[in-house]
Order: structure tokens, then C-alpha cells, then sequence
């Protein structure tokens, strides 16, 4: 018997405070016309100190396990994905296995950054499809707002993000259902790793922390917002099209697009090049802001729960993002 994978539940979850784009204009010298005009962002959540991306990630994931109506002692293989980790190390998939109780099972960080979720589905499907694992959680989750750089100097990064997690249950169902994940997609170019990145703690420097990191601001994200945007409006695509040629179907065959919640004026691009008409586009930024490898997710379990996406619709996910990396993955839901 043929296995394909499924998403059989999904949940996301994001911390309760609210920060609006009139909440920044009080932190550096920015607007609410600036942002949504540039970025479609109107708000965004941040964590109170104490809540990492392991937090946000557990929250999600119980979420997911019971939307999948399993026990969570059915789960077999944990991935997560994430670029704001708790700690330097280890990453956060050990620590949201011990938040479900789950000790002994394997767990796996991913670290793609934005595509992050979908290189963590890519992984788990290939494990379901040999035949290795029956039930993986997938999860995603980031906090970004406690190492943002609020001064003008870095406003064109620290309006964009915001913290989030999201999960998804994915198991193994018999071919002949015809529905499930039926692509996935991935790309990287190391070329433009200085592009978008996050320089320092650098094991490469002596020390590895230092107070010239955070005098020089090499500590915080940096991005060259042009070269991102010219790029990921290229390659999302790209990838869409991958997945499309691989599996015999064109734009018309796509119920939805949920390209990655980088920057609203990237997904209405992407969405024009690929010639999809934008109501076809699930779009949700302006009350998440950029969750990095969260956000497409989140858009997915939003999307699902609000009835948007229904069985059998052909779902398209596309990411890009620091590496640089980029993905698409292609669903019958
Ligand atoms: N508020 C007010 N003014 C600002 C802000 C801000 N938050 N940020 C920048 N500006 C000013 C700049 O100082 C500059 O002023 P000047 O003309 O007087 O010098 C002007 O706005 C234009 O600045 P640019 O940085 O050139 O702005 P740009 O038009 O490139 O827009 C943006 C910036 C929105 C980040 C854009 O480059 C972009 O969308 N890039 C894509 C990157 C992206 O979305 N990344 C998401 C994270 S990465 C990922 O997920 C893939």
C-alpha cells in the first residue's frame, strides 16, 4: 500500500498582548500610514518577558493534537522549526517534547527561518511516505520582539515582526483518499546568507558574546529590505510553479495561495506574477505581522477553522526567507 501524507489538525496560538502600529509610533520615529502603506501590517503580538517560542510552540501543539482527535502519546517524531530558539542550545524541539510529556521520542529542529515550516513538512513527509513514522507534529514558533531594534536606525525590521506558533498533526492515510500533501519543493542559496541574518553571537568571534556586538548592533536582525523583496517576489513563485509542473496542474487547479506573511505587498506580487486572482490569496499580516517560520501556518489553521479551506480544495504554501531558502508544498485538503 502506497502512504501519502496528511495534516490532520492544526492549531495555532499567539500571545495575548497587542501591539499596534500607533503602540511603535510612540517607541521610534514611524507611522501607521508608513507601515500599512509598505507592509499591510496594522498589529502584531508580542510575548511578555519569560515566554519563549517553546511556549508558544506547546500551546499550538496541544491545540493541534486534539483538532487531530489523537492521543498525544500517539505522536511519534517531533519537528520543530524556529529561528528565535529559548536558549543557544538545545533547540526548542526537546523542550516542547518534555512540555507534552513525551520523553524518549525523537525531535528535530529545523532551522530555514522563514521556510521553516515547510522544510520541517518536507521532512516529515518523507518519513511518512517510507513508512518510518505513522503521526509527526510539526511546529512552528518564534519571538522576535525581545531582540528587535526599536531605534530608527533599525524601524524598517522591528515594524515587521511579530511572535506566534502554529502545529500540525500529519499522519499517514491510505493513497487511494487522494488527499494530502502531494509536494513539496525546496531551495537555498548561501550566496545571500548576509543579506538577511542575524550576525552575531558568532561562535566564529572570541568571544562569542560581547559587548561590542551589541554596541555595533551586530546582535539584532539585519536586512537589505530591497534585495529581500526583489528576491522573494521571484523565487515564491518559483517554487509554486515546481509544484504545479510536478503534479500535472496549473494556477486555475489552485483553491488557494498561502504565500509566507512576510509583507502584503510580496504576497499581492506573488500572487499577480503566478496570475491567481487575489481573493484566492489567504492573506492575514495585517493582524499578525511577519512570524517568520510561523506564519504560514498560522494562516493555514485560521484559514481552516474559518471554514475557507474545504476537503478536497487544492492549497498551495510558499515560503522564502533568510538563507536564502525558499519552498512551496502542494495539498489536497
Ligand atoms: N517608518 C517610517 N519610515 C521608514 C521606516 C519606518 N518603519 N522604515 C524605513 N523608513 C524610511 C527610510 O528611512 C527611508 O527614508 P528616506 O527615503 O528618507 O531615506 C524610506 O522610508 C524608504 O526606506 P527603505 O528601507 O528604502 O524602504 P523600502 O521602500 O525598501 O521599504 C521595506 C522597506 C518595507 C522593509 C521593504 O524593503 C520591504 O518590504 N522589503 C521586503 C522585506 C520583507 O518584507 N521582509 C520581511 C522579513 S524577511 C522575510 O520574511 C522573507
Amino acid at each position: 500500500m502506497k502512504l501519502i501524507s496528511r495534516i490532520t489538525g492544526t492549531g495555532h496560538y499567539v500571545p495575548p498582548l497587542t501591539v499596534t502600529n500607533f503602540d511603535l509610533e510612540k517607541e521610534m520615529d514611524t507611522s501607521d500610514e508608513w507601515i500599512r502603506k509598505r507592509t499591510g501590517i496594522r498589529e502584531r503580538h508580542y510575548v511578555k518577558p519569560g515566554v519563549g517560542s517553546s511556549d508558544l510552540a506547546y500551546e499550538a501543539s496541544k491545540i493541534a493534537i486534539r483538532d487531530a482527535e489523537i492521543k498525544k502519546d500517539d505522536i511519534e517524531f517531533i519537528i520543530a522549526a524556529t529561528l528565535s530558539p529559548d536558549h543557544y542550545f538545545p533547540g526548542i524541539g526537546v523542550i516542547v517534547q518534555s512540555k507534552l510529556g513525551l520523553a524518549g521520542i525523537g525531535a528535530l529542529d529545523v532551522r530555514n527561518q522563514c521556510s521553516g515550516f515547510l522544510y520541517a513538512l518536507s521532512v516529515a513527509d518523507q518519513y511518512i511516505k517510507t513508512g518510518k513514522y505513522k503521526k509527526i507534529l510539526v511546529v512552528a514558533a518564534e519571538v522576535q520582539s525581545t531582540n528587535l531594534d526599536y531605534s530608527d536606525e533599525g524601524r524598517h525590521v522591528a515594524v515587521l515582526f511579530g511572535d506566534g506558533g502554529a502545529a500540525a498533526v500529519i499522519e499517514a492515510t491510505d493513497k487511494e483518499e487522494n488527499r494530502g500533501i502531494l509536494s513539496t519543493h525546496l531551495f537555498s542559496d548561501g550566496n545571500y546568507v548576509q543579506k538577511l541574518w542575524m550576525e552575531t553571537p558568532s561562535p566564529k568571534e572570541k568571544p562569542t558574546f560581547s559587548y561590542d556586538m551589541i554596541d555595533t548592533k551586530r546582535c539584532f536582525p539585519k536586512m537589505e529590505g530591497k534585495h529581500v523583496f526583489v528576491n522573494a517576489v521571484e523565487n515564491m513563485p518559483k517554487a509554486v510553479w515546481a509544484a504545479l509542473e510536478h503534479n500535472n496542474m496549473t494556477i486555475d487547479d489552485v483553491d488557494h495561495l498561502i504565500p509566507h506573511q512576510a509583507n502584503d505587498r510580496i504576497s499581492l506580487m506573488v500572487a499577480k506574477k503566478l496570475g491567481i486572482p487575489v481573493p484566492k490569496v489567504i492573506r492575514n499580516i495585517d493582524r499578525f505581522g511577519n512570524t517568520t517560520a510561523a506564519s504560514i501556518p498560522i494562516a493555514l489553521d485560521e484559514s481552516i477553522k474559518n471554514g475557507r479551506i474545504k476537503k478536497g480544495d487544492i492549497i498551495v504554501l510558499t515560503a522564502f526567507g533568510s538563507g536564502y531558502t525558499w519552498a512551496s508544498a502542494l495539498m489536497r485538503w
